[in-house]
């Protein structure tokens, strides 16, 4: 983490490598100093910069900024429509841009407008470019970390104690989301079940949570059949992990998150096609977010109690794997036809799902990386939320609106639960209809929700992108716990 000041003063004595300068597209600069307006109105008047939403413009040694070697113009669009949001994601480009420079001291000018507090705004300034000062060269040849010495928000004489109340829990934020995006962009070589547990066991000392590993004989005591079902195709062994955050005073309520691990999904007997194996070191991302999370709730010591329960396996075809026609009795003791191997995700869940109920949480949510189609409907940048609970699922599409990662809730159709009618076990992992895939796998894993509990599953389409976005680098995103804090937190 980098230095981090939030002060009172101008931006106008600022020195450093970049300072960054967030303009709104209309006429009124009034809230910056008056040399650096005057440089912004001239880009502006001479048509190169417009101010559109993460437009950059770098000005090298301009007139107004005496000691810093740049400055950079970036477009907030109209202010009217400005939303936190923009906010995060203009300052997150830029600074993105001056981490790929190698530039290492940022200032940013925190915009103001009417229409949002000053708090909020110095925030999601802090948070945008923190968000943004990330880098995977852990594995190049000559890793040269690029990554942020300090970040400077300067707030022309506004309030500032309220931004740095809340300034811790930005910064847990925005660990967990990078611990995320390391995790998931950690080859899959690297990062096993069995690495991953032992990752999980060490963070958990760290952060004083309660942690359980289970594995062989203690999986076949449990009952975990379904799950071992889909690791034993694979050279390296399954781990469960249960871990416990308990706040000290008497929690509000007692939450579950379960997320699904798949180290590595090959499809295993149904095998994937190249191509389509590329990103699927990524389908650990809901494990990846429960471990981050539950760090993050004993970094902040939440007022919930919150339990993480990670599968983790990896799904692979050999001589040992499990086969489509197998017939697997799950933890449930419901029986599963198994008709693609390729739908692992929601046999890994089906067993937690149920150890999850037994646990008599206030709510259940899963997180995984479940379905193609659900990223068929939602595209990268948005992941699906489907649930039992209404006023839960709002909670969870209101904090990630918050939080400024992309929710949607889908549909639990029941009409489509015929599908999944298997002619020799209770129901088979595929529906017999092509559509609405990630309706169908939603549908398979309430299967194994105790009925009244309150549960939501996170299809998490948006786990994974190869493009580069605002500050998101391209890899993992690292999207869940900061929404996930967003909801604990209250
Ligand atoms: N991990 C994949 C889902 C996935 C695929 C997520 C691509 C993101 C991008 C999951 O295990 C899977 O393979 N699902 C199959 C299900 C099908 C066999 C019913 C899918 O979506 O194709
Ligand atoms: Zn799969
Ligand atoms: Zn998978």
């Amino acid at each position: 983490m980098p230095t981090i000041e939030i002060n009172s003063q101008n931006g106008k004595d600022f020195s450093g490598d970049v300072l960054i300068v967030p303009v709104f597209s209309g006429r009124e600069r009034h809230r910056l100093p008056l040399a650096i307006s005057k440089v912004a109105r001239q880009v502006m008047d001479e048509g190169d910069f417009h101010a559109d939403p993460m437009e950059i413009v770098p000005l090298h040694h301009p007139n107004g900024v005496k000691d810093s070697r740049w400055m950079m113009l970036v477009g907030l669009g109209d202010e009217e429509t400005v939303t936190l949001n923009k906010i995060r994601k203009a300052v997150g480009a830029a600074v993105r841009n001056a981490v790929k420079k190698g530039w290492k001291q940022v200032g940013v000018i925190a915009p103001a407008t009417s229409a949002l507090e000053h708090d909020v705004i110095q925030c999601a300034v802090l948070e945008g470019a923190l968000l943004a000062d990330y880098d995977f060269s852990k594995f190049k040849g000559k890793p040269a970390p690029r990554r942020l010495d300090s970040v400077e928000i300067f707030t022309n004489g506004d309030d500032t104690r309220k931004a740095r109340r809340r300034q811790p829990l930005v910064e847990a934020g925005v660990v967990a989301c990078h611990r995320v995006r390391d995790l998931v962009n950690t080859p899959p070589g690297e990062l096993h079940p069995e690495s991953f547990a032992e990752l999980a066991q060490k963070l958990a000392r760290q952060h004083k949570l309660g942690c359980e590993v289970l594995e062989g004989e203690a999986l076949l005591k449990g009952g975990f059949n379904s799950l071992l079902a889909v690791a034993q195709g694979s050279a390296r062994g399954p781990r469960v992990v249960k871990l416990d955050y308990k706040p000290k005073e008497k929690a509000k309520r007692h939450v579950v998150l379960v997320g699904k691990g798949v180290c590595f999904d090959s499809g295993g007997l149904s095998l994937k096609d190249a191509s389509g194996m590329e990103t699927m070191k990524d389908d650990m991302a809901g494990a990846a977010i429960v471990l981050a999370t539950l760090a993050a709730c004993a970094e902040l010591q939440v007022p919930v109690q919150v339990t993480g329960l990670m599968g983790l396996v990896e799904n692979m075809p050999s001589g040992t794997s499990y086969k489509p026609g197998d017939v697997l009795r799950s933890r449930s003791g419901k029986t599963i036809e198994v008709l693609n191997t390729d739908a692992e995700g929601r046999l890994v869940l089906a067993d937690l799902l149920h150890w999850a109920c037994e646990l008599e949480p206030d709510h259940v949510v899963d997180l995984a990386t479940l379905t193609g189609a659900c990223m068929v409907a939602l595209g990268d940048g948005v992941s699906g939320v489907f649930g039992t609970d209404q006023r839960l699922v709002e909670r969870l599409l209101d904090a990630g609106a918050t939080a400024g990662e992309h929710l949607w809730q889908m549909p639990l159709v029941e009409e489509y639960r015929e599908g999944l009618q298997s002619h020799v076990a209770d129901l088979k992992n595929i529906s017999g209809v092509r559509w609405g895939g990630a309706i169908t796998a939603a549908l398979f894993l309430k299967e194994f929700v105790k009925p009244g509990v309150s549960w939501a599953h996170v299809d998490l389409s948006g786990a994974w992108s190869g493009r580069e976005r605002d500050f998101r680098t391209p890899g993992g995103s690292g999207e869940g716990p900061r929404w996930l804090l967003e909801w604990l937190q209250v």
